[in-house]
């Protein structure tokens, strides 16, 4: 359930006008809903029950203090991948509470696994020998044992986006699986590291369930041998991943991913560890624009609107679909339109046969031919000041913005039935050179 909804022509986040959101604080802007939030954590706590999953959201989706505390405050632990988004991890966690942390990443420096150490996390997903060994004598240095998981690479065919797709054979991530038992090996009885778990992240996003049946089958096998060895494994961590709906249902519902993941958990009494970012975050946020100009060159047109791929770089790094409509539907538009998009996102969309629509790609001011948020698309001719509706975009959307041609990012903010409130104010150009202007001479 996602809380965006049309009514009266007029596109709500859950009991707040978008409208009224656009004119109170400007435009691009990120709105986020709180009870889509909470739907899809409890989503996942639900189908995994049986399992009491340990659930660390993973910041690098949408690193916002507010959502980072709010989903702690409903029992979420955190996945990490850098100091700074360990750094969020602290600054999040509610007072007088612990929340489980842990922190993967290929390239963990010294002073990140020292930070690491003293914040107590509950594993560090080890993703090379060498790093294995560096934490070892880090830890012993300090007087302590961490507590690791290896992150294996389990070799299985492609599932998604060649950029994300983070368990075939040939990248960066995790251990191969050929090699792990041997590293293991290695380890045991080791004064500085306590082998406690096996970590496999298989890529992002990913519609499909036969994967993580293939990778938690992997991991029983996997789990049983350093068991042999005399590790004690408590931990199974799967990682992240899960899909969402983009275009409308292709993504499996948290049950079906369940389906295949608790046989592993049954088999081997581990504690199972998630690292849902997008399932979380992804549909409950959007962002809005507004049109600025309408331009037709080339025989083509074009809406130029006030965000850009330095606001959402999805659709320029991974040719990500996100579904762009107005805030406003002119009159005659069904007012909830048949959006099948699973099927083909261009017939299922209420603008195709509406008359005067137009295909358009959605652009930005930013100076790159890349720079787009949504290409060809039927859309209705917007008047200038229009707003438009950039959906699915709480994950990945924020979390990857950047100032490029010194443009401030947008203000996010969370909505909670019919109130809001401002959980990152919008960057000023005082933002874009405060940590240059010390340094000019
Ligand atoms: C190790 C790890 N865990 C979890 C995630 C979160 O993935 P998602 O947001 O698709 O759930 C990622 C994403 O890249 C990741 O690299």
């Amino acid at each position: 359930m996602d809380y965006f909804h049309y009514r009266d022509g007029q596109l709500y986040c859950e009991n707040v006008p978008v409208e009224a959101l656009a004119h109170q604080y400007g435009t691009p802007l990120y709105v986020y809903s709180q009870a889509t939030l909470l739907h899809h954590l409890h989503a996942l706590q639900k189908a995994f029950a049986e399992a009491n999953p340990i659930l660390c959201y993973s910041i690098k989706a949408n690193g916002n203090l507010s959502i980072c505390r709010l989903l702690a405050e409903h029992g979420a632990g955190f996945d990490v991948t850098s100091g700074g988004e360990l750094y969020r991890a602290l600054r999040a966690t509610p007072p007088k509470k612990k929340v489980p942390i842990v922190f993967a990443g290929v390239g963990k420096t010294d002073a990140e696994i020292r930070m690491a150490l003293d914040a107590d996390v509950l594993l560090f997903d080890v993703e090379s020998e060498e790093e294995l060994w560096t934490i070892g004598t880090i830890a012993q240095q300090m007087g302590r044992r961490a507590p690791v998981a290896l992150r294996v690479n389990p070799d299985l065919p492609p599932k998604t986006h060649i950029k994300t797709d983070t368990s075939v054979k040939g990248v960066k991530f995790g251990l191969d699986i050929e090699t792990v038992v041997e590293v293991a090996q290695a380890v045991v009885g080791h004064p500085g590291l306590q082998l406690l778990g096996l970590h496999m992240h298989l890529g992002s996003p990913i519609i499909k369930t036969e994967p993580y049946r293939l990778g938690a089958d992997k991991a029983v096998h996997l789990i049983a041998q350093f068991r042999r060895q005399g590790h004690q494994i408590r931990y199974l961590n799967l990682g992240g991943g899960f899909g969402i709906n983009y275009r409308r249902d292709e993504a499996p519902p948290a049950e079906a991913f369940a389906e295949v993941i608790l046989p592993a958990v049954r088999a081997t009494g581990c504690q199972l560890i998630l690292e849902p970012g997008r399932f979380i975050v992804g549909n409950a946020g959007i962002l809005v624009s507004t049109v600025l100009y309408r331009k037709s060159t080339g025989g083509k047109h074009y809406l130029i609107q006030d965000a850009a791929m330095n606001d959402l770089i999805r659709p320029t790094l991974y040719g990500s679909l996100h579904r762009v409509w107005p805030v406003r539907l002119p009159p005659g538009t069904p007012e909830r339109p048949p959006v099948d998009m699973s099927v083909d996102p261009e017939r299922a969309n209420p603008f195709l046969d509406f008359p005067g629509s137009l295909r358009q790609d959605v652009v930005g001011p930013v100076c790159e031919s890349g720079d787009f948020l949504a290409k060809d698309r039927p859309l209705p001719v917007l008047p200038r000041g229009a707003l438009l509706a950039i959906f699915s975009a709480g994950a990945y959307g924020m979390s990857m913005a950047s100032n490029y041609n010194s443009r401030p990012r947008p203000a996010e903010v969370l909505v909670t039935d019919a109130t809001h409130r401002l959980i990152r104010r919008r960057e000023t150009y005082a933002d874009l050179i405060c940590c240059e202007e010390g340094c000019l001479n």
